[in-house]
């Protein structure tokens, strides 16, 4: 740590400071991240020609001051077509239904509440422009970005990216939306102009924004920032903010039974959506429910252009890129089946207590939800050297490889893990997740077997800990749902 920000640390007016950015985004973030804002704040003071802390704290009472401060504090990783299971849920599920639920009106309003630098909304408007063209020729239909950050609003206009924002799609999805600009790409005109940018707060501006109701809103990696009552309000004003029927896509780690308990749930393979209750709100929890299929199927994959993308991306949880100092993995064969084991059976007891100040699997999966790549690596490095043989680590890195784009790490990281513990059935899914997409299909087949056979005897409610939340149930059905369509293929 540098001794300027050790003094920033120390000094009497940081913890007010630290308070004030929480009540401000909601972003509890920081409680574990001093040091990073105690290097936003040495920028800021620098900026002004400030020396101290206490004279930039009176300084915060100007609105501007404030809003330059959160857009410092608020930068949000994003990219185009990001966790690829929900747009083809978008594609196959919500958007048919909500097409054929708006048909009387045909009118279709989308909100991406938290959208960074664009690349979600503008996701979304490839998919509408593209697959569903035909369907919505006519309709009245708005996407509305909304984010605090006003520089991440700018960049959204100005629709410029780098390669970076495209390390998920193919070349062909880039191809047909996009056009050279400099060193990067520019979004068409037509996409642009069908989105609107706006500054909004979620968590101290009215919801919805301009008072309508919304189809569909987009809320993902932005609540993992806020802490459980913040959740809680603010998926509460979300529902309120949905027309009947309508949906929410929060991000893959976000999912939560209690918070989101006025919605009904809708387990999809790696993907839990949301949906409003036609009629009143209801309280309690609300039913798990698997929709019917849309009335006529559409092709796999996003918009036009990543029409050839093979199903689901990466899952829930788990492992790590492979170490040369650990014996290289035997393994398995795609055939062998599951061995005896005398580690307990999925859903059984939770895994051994970690050492004290270790990050936990829940924690990890919430740095890689958010695309804080450098401390999910380093806390599963923290982890592995901790103990060695940490099987659930090992998984996390493959998982955290996985939505980096490194497959070939990513499946090292699998196989590393499933070497250590033949039952970590989080890795088989993930490993057939990444075989599917691959085309290797039998193998993939193989990996969607081994997950029902270790889930055989375990209870549909039972929790599975390196699951984030998921239970054996849930990941049964994306099992056997993943192995249904793979028939069909
Ligand atoms: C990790 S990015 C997610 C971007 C996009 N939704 C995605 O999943 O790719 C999180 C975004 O949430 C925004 N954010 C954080 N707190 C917010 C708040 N209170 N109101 C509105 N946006 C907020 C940040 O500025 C950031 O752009």
């Amino acid at each position: 740590m540098s001794p300027r920000h050790a003094t920033l640390l120390r000094h009497a007016a940081f913890p007010r400071v630290k308070q004030l950015v929480a009540e401000l985004t909601g972003m509890v973030f920081y409680a574990d991240k001093d040091e990073t804002l105690a290097a936003i704040l040495e920028r800021r003071l620098a900026m002004l020609g400030l020396r101290d802390l206490g004279i930039y704290l009176d300084r915060l009472s100007d609105p501007d001051e404030r809003e330059t401060l959160v857009s410092e504090v608020a930068i949000g990783e994003t990219y185009f077509l990001r966790h690829l299971a929900q747009w083809e849920a978008l594609e196959s599920i919500v958007l048919p239904a909500l097409i054929q639920r708006n048909a009387a009106t045909r009118r279709l309003r989308c909100w991406s509440a938290g959208c960074a630098v664009g690349a979600e909304p503008y996701t979304l408007a490839t998919l509408l422009r593209g697959r569903f063209a035909r369907e919505l020729d006519g309709w009245g239909v708005t996407i509305l970005g909304t984010d605090l950050n006003r520089n991440a609003l700018d960049a959204a206009r100005a629709g410029i990216y780098g390669s970076w924002s495209f390390r998920a799609t193919p070349d062909s999805f880039r191809e047909r939306w996009f056009r050279p600009h400099g060193d990067g790409w520019e979004i068409l005109p037509e996409i642009r102009a069908s989105v609107e940018f706006r500054r909004h707060n979620l968590v101290t501006d009215a919801i919805p924004p301009d008072g309508g109701a919304f189809d569909l809103i987009l809320c993902r990696n932005v609540m993992i920032y806020f802490d459980a009552p913040t959740i809680a309000t603010l998926a509460k004003a979300l529902h309120g903010a949905l027309v009947e029927e309508g949906w929410l896509v929060v991000g893959h780690a976000e999912t939560s039974p209690r918070a989101f308990a006025d919605f009904e749930t809708v387990m999809l393979p790696e993907t839990t959506l949301y949906r409003r209750h036609a009629g009143p709100p209801r309280g309690g929890a609300a039913p798990t429910v698997r929709p019917g299929r849309p009335t006529a199927r559409p092709a796999p994959g996003p918009a036009r252009g990543a029409a050839t993308q093979s199903p689901p991306g990466p899952a829930p949880a788990n492992g790590r890129r492979p170490d040369p100092r650990q014996p290289p993995p035997r393994t398995p064969g795609p055939r062998e089946s599951v061995p005896p084991s005398p580690k307990p059976a999925a859903g059984g007891p939770a895994p051994p207590p970690r050492a004290q100040g270790l990050p936990d699997d829940m924690a990890i999966r919430g740095l890689i939800g958010r695309g804080d790549w450098a401390a999910a690596q380093a806390a599963c490095t923290a982890r592995l050297e901790a103990d060695a043989l940490d099987a659930g680590a090992q998984a996390l890195m493959g998982l955290l490889l996985d939505e980096r784009g490194d497959a070939a790490a990513a499946e090292g990281a699998y196989r590393r893990a499933l070497f250590l513990d033949r039952r970590a059935v989080l890795a088989h899914y993930q490993l057939g997740c990444l075989l599917r997409r691959r085309g290797e299909l039998s193998k993939a087949r193989r990996a969607f077997r081994n997950v029902l056979e270790l889930l055989a005897s375990a209870e549909d409610a039972a929790a599975l800990p390196e699951a984030g939340g998921a239970t054996a149930g849930e990941l049964r059905r994306a099992a056997m749902l993943q192995l249904k369509t793979l028939e069909e293929t």
